[in-house]
């Protein structure tokens, strides 16, 4: 029996990086995964590599729609959900003075309303004492140069991520946040050119007190704690950033 034997989890933006990574986590221990994303390449090649005991579904977490089509899936393939990893995002820089409507209004839909909508639709689905973690970023609480809309977007989710706690609690639910710092997922070179994520990655590991990058196995370990282990937690954001917040 391994630790996540009989667990079914949903896994938004599942299909690389950190999600992948819990994801790989979880299938390892025994549980039953739903993964999504936009490309049905990368998540075929995430199916693959996760086996059987994970389903993958195509879908913008920006449409309401596709989340319903996600809810049938999930409904069907899986019954209930464990564990609820709200994950799905993008990063585009965002310099005050050159970011436009269309960027911004893509990354509140997709960052923003996206997530606020996957638990809603889900939320009926989640079992009594389910864990749910969204993804926000340590951008939501430093001031960190051309993140203005994303870091914003994050702190939306934080701050959702206190209410959905209360609004959640009487089912026994817990809602809680994960805050990654510079985390080697490759989200990096899908924002910028390969010589500015080179750039950008080399200040970062300057000013990280623990002089590096984490990887995503790393959070994958920090997520599945606050969905399964954290038994008394709820409605906290929890930074996994090598102490760049707090040092
Ligand atoms: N890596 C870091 O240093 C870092 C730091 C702080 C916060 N984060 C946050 O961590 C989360 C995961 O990012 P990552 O670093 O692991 O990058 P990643 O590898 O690019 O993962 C992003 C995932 O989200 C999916 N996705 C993006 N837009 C979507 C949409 N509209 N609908 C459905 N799925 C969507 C992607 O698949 P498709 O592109 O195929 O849709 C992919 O599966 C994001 O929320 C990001 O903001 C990352």
């Amino acid at each position: 029996m391994g630790k996540y034997s009989d667990k079914n989890a949903v896994i938004t933006g599942g299909s690389s990086g950190m999600g992948l990574a819990v994801a790989e986590l979880l299938v390892r221990g025994g549980a039953r995964v739903v993964i999504t994303g936009r490309s049905q390449a990368t998540l075929d090649a995430a199916r693959k590599r996760l086996g059987e005991n994970a389903v993958a579904v195509r879908g913008d977490v920006a449409s309401l729609s596709d989340l319903d089509t996600l809810v049938g899936h999930v409904k069907s393939e899986l019954g209930s959900i464990d564990a609820l990893f709200v994950n799905a995002g993008i990063a585009p820089l965002t310099p005050l003075d050159s970011t436009t409507e269309e960027v911004y209004d893509e990354l509140f839909a997709i960052n923003v309303k996206g997530a606020f909508f996957t638990v809603q639709k889900l939320a009926p689905l989640l079992s009594a004492n389910a864990g749910v973690v969204l993804t926000t970023s340590i951008a939501n609480v430093i001031g960190m140069v051309d993140t203005s809309v994303y870091a914003a977007g994050k702190a939306a989710l934080r701050s959702m991520a206190r209410t959905f706690s209360a609004e959640l609690l009487p089912r026994g639910i817990r809602v809680n946040a994960i805050s990654p710092g510079p985390i080697d997922s490759g989200i990096l070179e899908t924002m910028m050119s390969v010589e500015a994520a080179d750039r950008f990655r080399a200040e970062r590991i300057a000013s990280n007190p623990m002089g590096r990058y984490g990887t995503v196995e790393e959070f994958a370990v920090a997520a599945a704690f606050l969905a399964f282990d954290a038994t008394y937690t709820t409605g906290v954001e929890l930074a996994v950033d090598g102490g760049e917040t707090q040092l």
